[in-house]
């Protein structure tokens, strides 16, 4: 982080120095136009390619450098023609500072968030990560691109694109600050790699709205795990039903504090469906377990084993390939 936002500093002061020289030059050339033809450039005369400052700049410093090497900066022209795209028609601010430009973003009186929006939308809205904005949560419970994107920021709270270049903050630490049982749940034991920096919430979700349920990248929930875990996708030989129905049956994506991510420790996770089997899971099942409810020992189950470590013998539990009938009760 350090480093990082010492070398913005440092490219900040290296394209204000820029601009500066293209100030003075551009002065000196106004003094003295017949100099110009005169004298040929040479090559290391040559002015690197500076962003072109826009009037704004002049007044609003701090809002300029945020955006300078950002892509709406890098398009920005004189008259400041993108700050104006966001910002309203600023003709009239021109001559009169006093008069304020529209500003659907102004702190004091904001526009509404569907308003907000759909001022970034008037560019972005080719853009087909965000063809279901309108479908999505967020639209729909206000949350408005700002809120996301910082578009004027500190090295601290990156500007623009935090998520496309080296200002790369973590993007959960973002959602976060609104999802805070999400924000729990990353924190435990067992984890998605995500508080890590190798996996990011949009690799399941897409936050710009989807039309799936809780705005999955994929169909369904079982297409999202298996994009990645793509070994338990199957078919299998033996399948598992409940794996093929959806693994959330078992797992929990965002965290837990039993591990694999699973809702609960083996063998209850297992028992919530398997409350029978030929050998008892625990002592007190009564006619399913030890003893028959006449208190006789059980001649149905095996009476040498409580088998709690279902995991030990039941191993293949995503569902078995094993060749002849060796994989039935996924034990390989
Ligand atoms: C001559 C100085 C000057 C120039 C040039 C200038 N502004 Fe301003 N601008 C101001 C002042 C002063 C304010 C009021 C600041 C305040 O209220 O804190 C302001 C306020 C604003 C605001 C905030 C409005 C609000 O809702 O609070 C925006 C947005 C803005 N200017 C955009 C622009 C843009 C875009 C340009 C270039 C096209 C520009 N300004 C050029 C002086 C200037
Ligand atoms: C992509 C849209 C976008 C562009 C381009 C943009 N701004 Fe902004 N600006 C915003 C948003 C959103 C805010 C609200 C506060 C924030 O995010 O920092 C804002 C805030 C401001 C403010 C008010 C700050 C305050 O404290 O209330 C000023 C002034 C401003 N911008 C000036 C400019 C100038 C000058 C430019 C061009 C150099 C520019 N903006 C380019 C979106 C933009
Ligand atoms: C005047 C047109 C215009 C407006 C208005 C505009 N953008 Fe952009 N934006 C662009 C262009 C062009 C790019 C660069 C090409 C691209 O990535 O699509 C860009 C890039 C981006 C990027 C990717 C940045 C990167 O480094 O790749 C984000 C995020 C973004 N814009 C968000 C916003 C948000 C949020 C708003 C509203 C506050 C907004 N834009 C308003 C034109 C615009
Ligand atoms: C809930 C937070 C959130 C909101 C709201 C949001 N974004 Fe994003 N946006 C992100 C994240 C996170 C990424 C990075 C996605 C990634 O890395 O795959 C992103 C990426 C982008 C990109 C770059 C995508 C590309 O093509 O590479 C653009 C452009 C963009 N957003 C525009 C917008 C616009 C416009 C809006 C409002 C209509 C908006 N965003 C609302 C979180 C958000
Ligand atoms: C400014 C606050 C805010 C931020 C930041 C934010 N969200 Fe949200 N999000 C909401 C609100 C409000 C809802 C709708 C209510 C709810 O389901 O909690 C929502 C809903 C969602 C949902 C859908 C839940 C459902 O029931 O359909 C997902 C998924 C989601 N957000 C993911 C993200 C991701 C990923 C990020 C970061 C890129 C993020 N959010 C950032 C406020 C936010
Ligand atoms: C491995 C894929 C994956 C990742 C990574 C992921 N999620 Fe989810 N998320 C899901 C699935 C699947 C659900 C549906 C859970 C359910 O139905 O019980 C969900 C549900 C949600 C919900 C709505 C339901 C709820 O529990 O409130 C929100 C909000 C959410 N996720 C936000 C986030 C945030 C924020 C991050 C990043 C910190 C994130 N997710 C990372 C897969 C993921
Ligand atoms: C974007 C890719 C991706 C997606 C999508 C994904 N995972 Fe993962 N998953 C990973 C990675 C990476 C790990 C960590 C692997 C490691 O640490 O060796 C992991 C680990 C796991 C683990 C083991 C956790 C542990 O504590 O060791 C389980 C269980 C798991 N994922 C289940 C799921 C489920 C269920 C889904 C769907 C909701 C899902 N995954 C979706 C990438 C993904
Ligand atoms: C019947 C319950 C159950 C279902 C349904 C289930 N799992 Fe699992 N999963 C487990 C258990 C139990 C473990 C721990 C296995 C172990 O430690 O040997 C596990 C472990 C994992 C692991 C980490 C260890 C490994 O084998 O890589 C991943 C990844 C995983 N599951 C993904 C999935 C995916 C993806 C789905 C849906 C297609 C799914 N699971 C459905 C019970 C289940
Ligand atoms: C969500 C419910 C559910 C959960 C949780 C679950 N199972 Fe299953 N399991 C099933 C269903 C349904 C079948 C298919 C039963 C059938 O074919 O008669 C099955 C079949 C099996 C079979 C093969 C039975 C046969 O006759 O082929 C074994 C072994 C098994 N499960 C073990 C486990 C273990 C071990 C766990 C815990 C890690 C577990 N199951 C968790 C629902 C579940
Ligand atoms: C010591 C090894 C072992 C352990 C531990 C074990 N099983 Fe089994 N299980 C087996 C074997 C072997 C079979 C096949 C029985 C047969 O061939 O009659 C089986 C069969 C099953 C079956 C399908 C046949 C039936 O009786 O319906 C289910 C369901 C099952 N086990 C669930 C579980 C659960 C749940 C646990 C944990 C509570 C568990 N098993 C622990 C070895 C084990």
């Amino acid at each position: 982080m350090r480093s990082n936002s010492f070398a913005s500093a440092l490219a900040y002061a290296v394209a204000f120095c820029a601009w500066a020289m293209c100030h003075s030059a551009a002065a000196q050339q106004q003094a003295a136009p017949a100099a110009t033809e005169a004298a040929p450039k040479s090559a290391e005369a040559a002015p690197k390619p500076a962003p072109t400052m826009p009037v704004c700049a002049a007044c609003h410093e701090r809002q300029t450098q945020s955006i300078v090497f950002t892509a709406h900066g890098a398009m920005n022209d004189a008259q400041g023609s993108m700050c104006q795209a966001c910002h309203g028609d600023a003709s009239e601010h021109l001559k009169d500072p006093s008069k304020k430009p529209e500003n659907p973003f102004s702190k004091i009186v904001p526009a509404t968030a569907a308003k907000q929006s759909s001022v970034c939308l008037t560019c972005h809205v080719g853009n087909r990560h965000l063809a279901f904005w309108e479908s999505g949560m967020h639209a729909k419970q206000d949350v408005s691109c700002a809120n996301c994107h910082v578009m004027h920021g500190t090295e601290h709270n990156p500007p623009i694109a935090p998520f496309t270049t080296s200002f790369r903050p973590n993007e959960a630490d973002l959602c976060g600050t609104c999802h805070q049982p999400i924000r729990a749940a990353i924190m435990k034991p067992s984890h998605h790699p995500i508080i890590e920096n190798k996996m990011k919430c949009s690799d399941c979700h897409n936050p710009h709205g989807a039309l799936t349920p809780v705005m999955l990248k994929q169909e369904s929930v079982n297409a999202q795990c298996t994009s990645c875990h793509a070994d338990k996708r199957g078919p299998f030989v033996f399948p598992h039903p409940p794996v093929d129905e959806n693994c959330l049956s078992c797992h929990t994506p965002h965290g837990s504090v039993h591990y694999k991510l699973t809702n609960e420790h083996v063998p209850n996770l297992c028992q919530d469906c398997h409350d029978w089997s030929k050998h008892p899971g625990s002592f007190y099942g009564a006619d399913k377990g030890w003893l028959t409810p006449q208190g006789a020992p059980n001649s149905s189950v095996s009476t040498r084993l409580i088998a709690r470590s279902c995991l030990n013998c039941h191993n293949a539990i995503h569902g078995s390939n094993a060749p002849g009938a060796r994989g039935k009760f996924l034990t390989r």
